[in-house]
């Protein structure tokens, strides 16, 4: 488990990023983490992945504390993939085989080699896997770090907005692969998404933070009209649809507040 006790992290010179953060991340599980652009949510798993140091409080992965791990030991036991990654001039193949760095003695075996080829073949990459990476796609690329992330084999794994770039297929596959991580694997998995309803759909557990602070947490029920207002701004119904949640925003809501702000504008 990894849990996260009362940080709070500001950049220098600057306004509070994130205020008194408490949450957990549990063998699993897979966690969304939610809320508007800007309100800290990649810094929090900055924090975690010990990018970025809180000033205060303190987080601990399996009772050990995050300060007192090699960075090996952090490797082994946690995967981060951040929301942008510079693509380096380099192959498929040996962009995979990087996630193996934390157990590669002198070079990678045989089996590390095994391992990056079946995660290839598992996403759907095997042919590109020759192909240099800044000569991908943006949503293979994205696939390609996953793999990265994975070959590490981590117990934990920090994802940020991972399906970005990726069209509706893959954005599924990507989150169905990952919801059966958790459940079988028992993986740990913390996900920054924008679209709600790839969350209630994939994830188990939530984070909805606001003004650099949780405003809310839970299992799925914390997902509701009035908290999505709240957090968002923007009013929706949640209906049923074949035994799913489905969250449809209220365009009149969307359109009226796109006028106002016309309607402001021209004044000025
Ligand atoms: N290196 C930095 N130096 C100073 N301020 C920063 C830095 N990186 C981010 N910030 C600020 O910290 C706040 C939180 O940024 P963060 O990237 O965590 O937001 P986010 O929730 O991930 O947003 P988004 O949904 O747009 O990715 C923002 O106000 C941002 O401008
Ligand atoms: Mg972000």
């Amino acid at each position: 488990m990894i849990c996260i006790d009362s940080i709070s992290f500001s950049f220098e010179c600057s306004h509070t990023v994130l205020e008194q953060i408490s949450c957990q991340i549990e063998p699993g599980h897979c966690l969304a983490i939610l809320g508007n652009n800007g309100v800290g949510k990649s810094t929090l798993l900055k924090c975690i992945a010990r990018i970025y140091r809180p000033q205060q409080g303190r987080i601990t992965i399996n009772g050990a504390e995050l300060n007192s791990l090699s960075n090996r030991q952090l490797a082994q036991l946690l995967a981060y993939v951040p929301q942008h990654s510079n693509a380096p001039h380099m192959m498929v193949f040996d962009a995979v085989l990087l996630g193996r760095r934390p157990y590669i003695q002198w070079d990678s075996t045989s089996r590390d080699r095994q391992i990056v080829s079946a995660l290839l073949e598992q996403f759907q990459l095997t042919s590109y896997s020759a192909r240099y990476l800044n000569a991908l796609s943006g949503g293979e690329r994205q696939k390609v770090f996953l793999a990265r992330a994975m070959a590490q084999q981590p117990q934990f794994l920090l994802l940020d907005e991972p399906t970005n770039n990726l069209d509706p297929r893959n954005q599924h596959e990507i989150l169905r692969y990952l919801q059966e991580l958790a459940r079988q694997q028992q993986i740990g998995i913390a996900v920054v998404l924008h679209d709600l309803n790839l969350a209630i759909r994939y994830c188990d557990r939530f984070v909805l933070m606001k003004d650099a602070a949780i405003y809310r947490q839970g299992g799925p029920e914390i997902i509701t009209p009035q908290t999505i207002k709240d957090v968002y701004g923007i009013s929706a119904e949640i209906i049923e649809h074949q035994g799913a949640r489905l969250i449809v925003p209220q365009m009149d809501h969307i359109t009226k507040a796109a006028d106002d702000a016309k309607t402001t504008a021209n004044h000025h």
